[in-house]
């Protein structure tokens, strides 16, 4: 078995900057860096830095010596890389003072994959290769066709997201790795979990992996989910977090690595490379990730108590009227009275607080766009006493329901 990875390579122009330049804004820069990027290049470094076999396939430009040099210096099998005519592609990347990024690309010598030169990498794998895609290089759904007919395993990464990507039968793949924004793209679903429903139910043999930026990830395979949390890192530039995780699943699954700890080790790395600027030069080796995956804190503790928040808070907001401690116990499948403590410890309020604040912002959505009565209203969130209801909704607001409506909604 190969691991063939066709993919992009850019020269990454890293401006950092105190915040993300908006829409109109002139903004000066604290300094100009330039590293080896593309989310192919990154990739191929990931899997070779963890310590497998991978042939890289792309095309580089005139001025893209820098990225062969560093492909080669990593490990990287470069006999399918072609230097074309006319400039390499490149990214323009605007990394914040808090490590968020934002990424424009120039597509130059990726764009320049042609069927022809796809063919001729092709016919050097077979059924059971791997080959893994992103969408940063031209004949992306021409490649997928000519793998699937040779039955090989693809490993698709649908970043950056388009239309044309949106139209792909992605029964042919056999992973598809992914964030939150494509899998909705794909499935229709904002949730994460309806996404996964989506694909377990339409691509029963699609394996899945999601994900979650510092929520960590989710793989499905076979209607099985596996989570696996992020670890916390002091973030300096989030670039190629992502593509180390791909990079290291990608060489893990060749390994034969027992899911969960492959995971895990992605996981590790990809909080390394969020450490240190820059997109390839920051990607680790394995030996660095195992050196320090027993020190790197678990974000573990913190997205389940954020789980836990949305839980109480999705529950309490969507049954305003009815909502019961009992009832939200049974959901979380706890005791009544521990519910209460977890409620108190997670959110600092416990359960009648935070029912009486979503009933009073329910009462004043209510006030300012419908056309009920205050005592429909009232009726309607789920109190009898209007007396009671009155003088809480004062207390939060300031005002009476009825004072809150002349103030501020359409219907008096
Ligand atoms: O995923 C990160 C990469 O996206 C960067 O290296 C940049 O080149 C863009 O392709």
């Amino acid at each position: 078995m190969k691991i063939l990875n066709f993919g992009s390579c850019n020269i990454d122009y890293v401006y950092s900057m105190d915040h993300i330049v908006r829409v109109g804004e002139t903004l000066s820069t604290y300094k100009l860096e330039t590293f080896e990027g593309g989310k192919g290049l990154n990739q191929s470094i990931a899997i070779a830095r963890a310590g497998a076999k991978v042939y890289h396939a792309g095309c580089v430009g005139e001025d893209g010596k820098m990225l062969t040099d560093l492909l080669s210096s990593s490990g990287v099998d470069l006999t399918y890389v072609k230097t074309v005519d006319g400039k390499n592609g490149h990214a323009i990347i605007q990394v914040s003072s808090k490590g968020e990024n934002s990424i424009f690309l120039y597509g130059g010598s990726n764009e320049m994959v042609t069927e022809d030169f796809v063919d001729s990498v092709l016919a050097d794998f077979s059924e059971g290769d791997i080959i893994l895609l992103q969408n940063e290089i031209s004949s992306v759904p021409y490649i997928i066709d000519r793998a699937h007919e040779k039955k090989m395993c693809i490993i698709f990464n649908p970043s950056p997201f388009t239309e044309e990507i949106k139209n792909l039968d992605i029964g042919k793949l056999s992973y598809v790795l992914l964030n939150e924004v494509e899998a909705s793209e794909f499935s229709g679903q904002d949730d994460p979990e309806a996404s996964l429903s989506y694909f377990e139910s339409n691509y029963p043999d699609l394996k899945v992996i999601l994900t979650l930026g510092s929520k960590g990830c989710i793989y499905q395979e076979n209607g099985t989910r596996y989570r696996q949390y992020a670890f916390k890192t002091n973030a300096v530039d989030t670039t190629a977090a992502g593509d180390t995780f791909t990079g290291y699943f990608v060489a893990g699954l060749y390994a034969g690595l027992d899911t969960a700890h492959n995971l895990k080790l992605a996981s590790a790395a990809a909080a390394i490379t969020v450490s240190r600027m820059g997109a390839a030069p920051s990607i680790p080796v394995k030996d660095e990730v195992l050196a320090n995956i027993d020190s790197l804190k678990s974000g573990e503790a913190d997205s389940k108590s954020e789980l836990l928040r949305r839980q109480i808070f999705d529950y309490i907001e969507g049954n305003v009227a009815e909502a019961s401690l009992p009832e939200l116990a049974s959901i979380l499948s706890y005791s009544a009275i521990y519910t209460g403590a977890l409620i108190k410890k997670t959110t600092g309020k416990s359960f009648s607080e935070l029912l009486q604040d979503a009933r009073c912002e329910k009462a004043a959505d209510y006030l300012i766009h419908s056309d009920m009565s205050v005592k429909e209203i009232i009726s309607a969130v789920g109190y009898e006493n209007g007396s009671f209801f009155r003088a809480i909704f004062k207390e939060k607001f300031g005002d009476t329901p009825l004072q809150f409506r002349q103030k501020k909604g359409k219907y008096i």
